[in-house]
């Protein structure tokens, strides 16, 4: 978990590895707009395979986000955009003039 500052405002984001290559979503479940975890940045399933929301049990799809169980099932988090470079990872289309801010 981070927390990111897209400028006029500042979210918690799920930064998590997949075999699909690094994702990042908003940590806001689309079932109601509280966090995913319980303030404890536990966000995985017991497979360790789903990403999880405490509140309800809404199950999302590690490598695009999708809800494929639950209450908000069909609604995607929202991702933010990620790039990698030279085995970092930074926010896209972010200024890279300055890397450490936007390093995660
Ligand atoms: S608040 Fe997340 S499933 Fe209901």
């Amino acid at each position: 978990m981070v927390r990111v500052d897209f400028g006029d405002y500042k979210e918690e984001v799920i930064l998590i590895n997949t075999e699909y290559g690094y994702r990042a979503y908003i940590n806001r479940c689309r079932h109601l707009p509280v966090s995913l975890d319980w303030g404890d940045g536990e966000v995985l399933d017991a497979s360790g395979k789903m990403l999880e929301c405490r509140t309800h049990g809404a199950l999302y799809r590690m490598k695009d986000g999708l809800c494929v169980a639950g209450p908000c099932q069909g609604a995607p988090l929202a991702r933010v955009d990620l790039e990698e470079r030279d085995g970092s990872v930074y926010l896209a289309n972010s200024d890279s003039s300055d890397e450490s801010e936007d390093v995660i």
